[in-house]
């Protein structure tokens, strides 16, 4: 490639990005339970004149939570208004970003199991009945003031619904969980990421790229784009099997999409730790990660492929997981 066409590349990266994403519930792969019914809910919103009712989605990050947010702006013919959880510190903050929505827009809030306590009672009568309370004044001045706002959509993003109060999470009319893709289809994602990116991509190497994405949609594209830089740089573009698994290997991404973390983890547990049961924050402590970022981001796949079992006494590996490393179930008994 001529060094002006990879600058052109370069420049188009955040064009692409925006194009990797599919735009409509056809071009979304995967999910299909999930596709199904909100085509039904806005098919019934749109024939009632309405907006569209709120949406939890929750599940491990990268299954395309925010993905589908933007879908359903674009199949409402709405707008779409984005704010993560944690940046809405006041209640002021979110009444300044709900009097500022069309009838019929999306608010999407990312992260909404880390909105302020606060934040979120004021949530409850907007979802409910579309006003706000604000507070105005100080002290003996202070008096409520009632602000109207037009009838929106919030959809709501969270790695743990768990940690949603109850009144929140009961006021959303839409509550689904994303699962983790199959191989099958996370071979369409990245077959159709190829294409938006214009690379040649063999199809063996697309189930290579498949079967280590840990059934994420957001780790192939990543992987495809890494791969994409080692076909160019060594074949001319060409993504072949050979290509992407050197690339892989070389990224360290193991036989099943494990990385370095994951391998600590399991390896964690399993020497440190006899096999377990361990307790999350000890097992944290002793590989120096964060625990909440092992629990949402980690654990969720480990437990999907049977590595390892969350019991009431902690965190063990299983059999399955002592083989994958190598590693025999009694050495660790000398
Ligand atoms: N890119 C990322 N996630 C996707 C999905 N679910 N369908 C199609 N393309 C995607």
């Amino acid at each position: 490639m001529e060094m002006n066409e990879i600058l052109r590349a370069e420049r188009n990266q955040n064009e692409e990005e925006e194009s990797i994403r599919p735009q409509t519930l056809d071009e979304y792969i995967g999910q299909d339970n999930l596709k199904d019914n909100l085509r039904i809910f806005i098919q019934a919103a749109q024939q009632r004149n309405e907006s569209l009712d709120h949406v939890l989605l929750y599940g491990p990050p990268g299954l395309g939570k925010t993905t589908l947010a933007y879908i359903l702006a674009s199949e409402m013919h709405t707008h779409a208004r984005t704010v993560s959880g944690p940046a809405v510190e006041k209640a002021g903050d979110l009444a300044a970003i709900l009097s500022v929505l069309e009838p019929g827009d999306i608010l999407f809030i990312d992260e909404i199991h880390r909105l302020p306590r606060t934040v979120e009672e004021v949530l409850y009568s907007a979802m409910e009945d579309f006003y706000l309370d604000v507070m105005v004044g100080k002290d003996a001045e202070a008096r409520s003031l009632r602000l109207d706002l037009p009838p929106f959509t919030l959809v709501g993003a969270t790695t743990r619904a768990g940690d949603l109060s109850a009144p929140l999470r009961d006021r959303f009319g839409i509550v689904s969980k994303l699962e983790y893709y199959t191989n099958e289809q996370l071979a369409q994602i990245v077959t159709r990421t190829a294409k938006v990116l214009g690379s040649t991509i063999d199809e063996d190497a697309v189930m290579e790229v498949a079967r280590r994405s840990r059934g994420t949609p957001r780790i192939a594209n990543r992987l495809l784009r890494r791969i994409r830089d080692f076909a160019q740089v060594f074949n001319e573009g060409n993504i072949t099997k050979e290509i992407a698994r050197d690339a892989l290997d070389r990224l360290h991404v193991d036989s099943l999409g494990l990385d370095e973390v994951d391998l600590r983890y399991l390896r964690g547990i399993i020497n440190r730790f006899n096999g377990g049961p361990v307790g999350l924050e000890s097992l944290a402590n002793a590989i120096s990660e964060e625990a909440t970022t092992l629990e949402d981001v980690y654990e969720p796949y480990l437990i999907q492929i049977g590595f390892i079992n969350r019991t009431s006494r902690g965190r063990v590996a299983t059999e399955k997981a002592y083989e994958h490393l190598h590693i025999a179930h009694s050495d660790t008994l000398f």
